[in-house]
């Protein structure tokens, strides 16, 4: 399996200052506590990036920054959006691509999250590429045939440069911010679904869970999820919270060697 992964998407939340005071946080405890095995990342807002990146450094916390989304293009007229170069300036090393309420709220299209995650990975980047399903179409029961066509799309057109560079993030809309984690063997059979769909484009690339993940579901997850690895939202803005997340992955995965 992949090395395990664990990344906090802190959406719009908190500014530079209460960041700076997380982000400070998140480093006692790891200080305290040092994870083994995995990688730990974190995905503030944009205006944050700066400041988080300093104390990641200047503590030498060993932390991935990550954005939670880019422009597709390199530089020029397109008010309010922001550059690949400008996050690969500021240190960003991985950046979330299509997650789900980009593609809801925001409109961003399939052909839209391809061109995107070709861009984040062709450059070197961790590309980590949202797909899920919602209500509707799991109760329909087509929750399998949804989210491998959804890969696809963004699978489409990879360069080769790119392609060591994916992730999969599996993040049913049902369970994101609603407090109702998917069932493990939910989790493992769309996991399962997904290797297939990658292995088509001849690819392993991790498979992460996200949606209402927490210290208490954290462990059952990665022991029945058949994962390698999580997408915190609400639990990542809780230093303790995030933490234990990462301590269940860190543990579990010690025991399966
Ligand atoms: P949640 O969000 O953990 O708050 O459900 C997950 C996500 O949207 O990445």
């Amino acid at each position: 399996m992949a090395a395990p992964a664990v990344y906090g998407n802190w959406k719009m939340n908190l500014d530079h200052v209460e960041a700076i005071h997380l982000i400070q946080q998140l480093g006692v405890l790891l200080r305290r506590a040092p994870l083994e095995h995995v990688e730990v990342g974190v995905a503030p807002p944009f205006v944050d990036l700066r400041s988080v990146g300093s104390v990641i450094e200047a503590d030498r916390l060993g932390l991935v920054l990550c954005a939670q989304h880019v422009n597709e293009h390199e530089s020029g007229a397109h008010t309010g959006e922001v550059s690949l170069a400008m996050l690969e300036r500021l240190g960003v090393r991985a950046v979330i691509v299509g997650h789900s309420e980009r593609r809801r709220l925001y409109g961003m299209d399939d052909a839209l999250v391809a061109r995107t995650l070709a861009r984040v990975a062709g450059a070197g980047l961790r590309a980590v590429v949202c797909v899920g399903e919602d209500l509707a179409v799991r109760e329909a029961g087509r929750e399998r045939a949804y989210v491998a066509d959804q890969l696809r799309a963004a699978l489409a057109g990879l360069p080769e440069a790119a392609r060591a560079n994916v992730t999969v993030a599996y993040e049913p809309l049902w369970a994101i911010g609603t407090g109702v984690v998917a069932e493990p063997a939910q989790v493992a059979a769309q996991n399962g679904s997904i290797r297939a769909t990658l292995a088509e484009f001849g690819l392993e690339a991790p498979v992460l869970y996200g949606g209402s993940v927490s210290a208490e579901n954290a462990t059952e997850l990665a022991r029945e999820g058949a994962l390698d690895g999580f997408l915190v939202g609400g639990a990542s803005l809780r230093a303790e919270a995030f933490h234990a997340v990462c301590r269940a992955l860190d543990d579990w995965y010690a025991s399966t060697r």
